[in-house]
């Protein structure tokens, strides 16, 4: 009995990576990193690397999120810097299947391919205070 328990807890385990792996592939999101802080990334910025690629470094503070407003072409790569100046906050890109938190001295780090033309919202999905509801940036693709 106790074979079959490992056994089960093994194929259990199998099942979940092969979801993992398999939601990777299939929705390409990219699973977020933790980055060592560093106090570069807490300015607001987009930076261009080449036609394609793109670094955004987000900073979310009461309650906005800088830059606001991002402008890249379609077909775009953007790595996705994301930091807070005070509480923590959530950094939620609903049809890019992106989420995560954005935190003091810490920095989360996802990478997110643009290739339809639109508006992306970005919107903070974790209770930061009163104007929690009004917390949200913009992605223009075209
Ligand atoms: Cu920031 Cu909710």
């Amino acid at each position: 009995i106790e074979k079959r328990i490992i056994f089960s807890s093994m194929a259990v385990m199998g099942l979940f990576v092969f979801s993992l792996l398999y939601a990777m592939k299939k929705y390409k999101s990219n699973v977020p990193e933790c980055l060592p802080y560093d106090k570069a990334y807490a300015e607001p910025k987009v930076n261009k690397l080449d036609d394609k690629t793109y670094q955004v470094f987000s900073v979310a503070s009461m309650w906005q999120f800088q830059p606001a407003e991002i402008y890249i072409p379609v077909g775009s790569e953007v790595d996705f810097y994301v930091t807070s100046k005070d509480v923590v906050h959530g950094f939620n890109i609903a049809q890019k299947n992106v989420n995560m938190m954005a935190v003091y001295g810490s920095i989360n780090k996802t990478t997110v391919k643009f290739d339809k033309p639109g508006v992306y919202d970005i919107v903070c999905h974790e209770y930061c205070g009163v104007g929690h509801q009004n917390m949200h940036a913009q992605v223009y693709v075209n």
